[in-house]
């Protein structure tokens, strides 16, 4: 990357730099929209631009730290010129004090709840050379502003916040609490992105199962979403599995269009670490909810998160999720290290040391990719329907499955295709496939 481009060039260009998680990504494309109503102009190297937004992640230390150092390390970008340098998102929001006192080239800091007015900060930070801080928590869900998809695939925030408050989490401090959009909304949104052809339409929140407006639930949001005109397939994360209503599960069982993918994060296979961790269920409710999605959706794909070491997790403790990982089989699991998030409730406990957090992590990984591998390994033989996404090395094209499988045919399709596909190999992770109709 260069530093500088010719003057001439710098002129009302950004550039975003995203972490964090699907929520975030969305923040940037909604961003993207305001600025580019405000006559800004999206570029791809920062060296074009002069407005430089670094949307952050806080939940995880690591996370943090990243986004951290990355911004650190933007000092000789911001000197380079009339630059005004933005951190956005959650970390702007959990550590604006820190951002404030330690790093002097950031100019802008805004929480979640803030981007609405993002044009008129940086108007008035290049008109008067100030520094603007703004990181409060306003219920804001950005009422009608629909971004401009790129893509065959894309997501739409159902709600934002959550008042989960379980023990480990930093979200709902930073995010604030859960509001949800109204139907007429996500509507003209999902309309506005089917009509310029997304074909794969992700509905997001943190706890999506807890959806209410005007008396609409998640299961009569994701009726009315189904009969919403137009060819595209519906997905949805997170679900939290205390909230998880049969009700949905005969939703998504008698609409084509909703993918049958049950993203259910688990957390932990023990009942007296998910009470500590706040989570309000059972290892018992969790394995029956997951026997009548398997009993109902019998061709379900189940994936999950998992936090390992967390305060007081005792040997046997964590060799209940091991167990409740083998017993489940899940396709896929994002599993994690606890990590210690000041001001949430678990991080007044006593932490595990870190060596005994390590080495849990890393007999668990084993275990769950050797499932993972065994699951993509019974696609052999068997016929999915698969929407292309994108072209993939040497004349092949990759696409997704309904359980949200990545798959690659060697032929080209056009991206927003939708196709019949047979599984005949797996190489590395990833299932290779033939059109069942070339
Ligand atoms: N709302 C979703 C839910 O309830 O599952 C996702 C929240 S978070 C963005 C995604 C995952 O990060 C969580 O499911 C959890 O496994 C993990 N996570 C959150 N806080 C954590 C912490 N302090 N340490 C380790 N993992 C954490
Ligand atoms: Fe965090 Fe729990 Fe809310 Fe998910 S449901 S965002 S894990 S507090
Ligand atoms: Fe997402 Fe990270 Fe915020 S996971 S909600 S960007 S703290």
């Amino acid at each position: 990357m260069q530093d500088v481009a010719p003057k001439n060039t710098l002129n009302k260009k950004f550039f975003i730099k995203t972490f964090g998680c699907q929520m975030n990504k969305n923040d940037s494309f909604l961003m993207c929209k305001i600025l580019t109503e405000h006559g800004f102009k999206m570029v791809d190297d920062p060296a074009y631009a002069d407005i430089f937004i670094v949307n952050t992640c806080t939940v995880r230390d690591h996370a943090a730290n990243r986004a951290l150092a990355y911004t650190s390390g933007l000092k000789n970008w911001r000197k380079e010129g009339d630059r005004i340098l933005a951190v956005v998102g959650c970390l702007a929001k959990s550590n604006a004090d820190d951002i404030t006192r330690k790093l002097n080239h950031v100019d802008l800091i805004l929480g979640p709840d803030s981007y609405r007015v993002i044009g008129n900060y940086i108007a008035q930070i290049k008109e008067k050379k100030v520094r603007i801080i703004d990181t409060r928590l306003s219920g804001e869900t950005y009422y009608g502003i629909y971004h401009s998809p790129t893509t065959v695939v894309d997501f739409v925030s159902i709600m934002r916040g959550c008042n989960n408050y379980c023990s480990y989490c930093i979200v709902p401090f930073v995010r604030g609490q859960a509001r949800s959009r109204p139907f007429a909304d996500i509507c003209s949104e999902i309309a506005n992105l089917v009509k310029h052809g997304v074909k794969d339409i992700t509905l997001l929140g943190q706890n999506v199962n807890e959806y209410n407006h005007d008396n609409l639930d998640f299961a009569g949001l994701l009726e009315r979403i189904a009969r919403i005109p137009g060819a595209f397939r519906i997905r949805f994360l997170t679900s939290h599995p205390k909230d998880f209503s049969k009700e949905t599960v005969q939703v998504i069982k008698n609409h084509h269009n909703i993918c049958e993918w049950f993203h259910l994060p688990l957390q932990s296979g023990n009942d007296r670490v998910l009470q500590l961790m706040n989570r309000k269920y059972t290892r018992e409710h969790y394995r029956t909810l997951v026997e009548y999605i398997r009993q109902e959706i019998p061709n379900a794909t189940v994936t999950t998160d998992l936090i390992v070491g967390f305060p007081t997790e005792t040997e046997e403790e964590f060799l209940e999720t091991i167990s409740m990982v083998e017993e489940i089989r899940f396709d896929y699991a994002y599993m994690y290290r606890y990590s210690r998030r000041t001001g949430t409730k678990a991080s007044n406990i006593q932490s595990l040391d870190e060596n005994t957090i390590k080495r849990r992590l890393s007999e668990l990984i084993p275990i769950q990719n050797e499932i993972t591998k065994e699951k993509t390994s019974e696609m052999i033989g068997r016929e999915y329907e698969v929407l292309f996404e994108s072209a993939a090395r040497g004349k092949a094209s990759r696409g997704k499955t309904r359980g949200n499988k990545d798959v690659i045919v060697q032929t080209q399709i056009k991206p927003g295709e939708v196709r019949n596909v047979v599984i005949k190999e797996v190489k590395g992770h990833t299932p290779i496939g033939e059109l069942v109709d070339a």
